[in-house]
């Protein structure tokens, strides 16, 4: 039984004031995305900026930043050691060194890219997108674990009470996905309906959709969870339910507020 409890709707004075979000947030927001991962000026670079150009500000105020040229440097996660109940630091600590070596790969292929010389640039596509979306999603699956904040906030709160019912209907679909898949659970808000999923991938690079953002990252590999759990997925996925640091998925979602707004969507 995942237990969530949720924090109070008095502790926000104004639910539609924190749904506003400025084009100044935008910028904010979008740099602190990629965060130590070292993306965020590739994400300023890439969907955001067009994103503001397109809800009115002036093309002279953009200032393009410069391409990243330094190989991108993993995330350092060993504060989670001992601050996630029911997982273990040898679990984590083993696949954290996973999440490190997709980094690896991921600045591999982009040397690769960038230098322009393939001579088969499809399995070098391939050995991209898989690196760069394990890094991405192990560094998101990382960073919403932990025991800083288990309450859920207020904004995530509205989402799956809106699309989901409860939260015991969120957590039951969020677990039925988690059964299904051999990679991972993914709930993102849709760019394209403004409704928020639990999705599915069986890889990194297979099975995932576009033009969501996400909020809630769910490894469900069997290295995730063997060494603590053994073939016991679903203690697994209950655990990982009570260990969700809500306040990190609170920025996502006002990150997620800020694109549909942007998008106009
Ligand atoms: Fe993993």
């Amino acid at each position: 039984m995942i237990t969530t409890p949720f924090v109070d709707d008095a502790t926000v004075d104004n639910d539609e004031a924190a749904l506003s979000v400025s084009r100044r947030d935008v910028l904010k927001m979008a740099g602190a995305a990629g965060g130590a991962l070292g993306l965020s000026a590739l994400l300023a670079a890439s969907p955001v900026a067009p994103l503001v150009e397109a809800c009115g500000m002036a093309k002279d105020t953009i200032l393009l930043p410069a391409p990243t040229t330094q190989p991108i440097t993993p995330k350092d996660f060993t504060p989670l050691k001992d601050r996630v109940s029911g997982i273990s630091w040898k679990q984590l600590s083993q696949h954290v060194g996973l999440y490190e070596g997709y980094v690896k790969k991921l600045n591999a292929s982009n040397a690769a890219l960038q230098a322009g010389k393939a001579t088969d640039m499809r399995t070098l596509q391939h050995k991209h997108s898989y690196a760069l979306n394990g890094a991405l999603l192990h560094d998101w699956y990382f960073s919403n674990l932990g025991e800083d904040q288990p309450n859920m906030g207020t904004l995530m709160r509205r989402l799956v009470m809106r699309d989901f019912g409860s939260h015991e209907q969120y957590f039951a679909d969020m677990t039925n996905v988690g059964k299904s898949m051999r990679g991972w659970v993914v709930t993102g808000l849709s760019l394209l309906d403004n409704r928020v999923y639990n999705y599915g991938l069986d890889a990194h690079d297979g099975g995932t959709p576009l033009w969501f953002h996400p909020l809630v990252v769910l490894d469900v590999y069997e290295h995730a969870y063997m060494i603590d759990f053994g073939t016991n997925k679903g203690d697994y996925l209950t655990v990982f339910g009570n260990a969700i640091r809500w306040d990190v998925v609170e920025t996502r979602v006002k990150q997620a507020l800020a694109l549909r707004k942007a998008l106009n969507a």
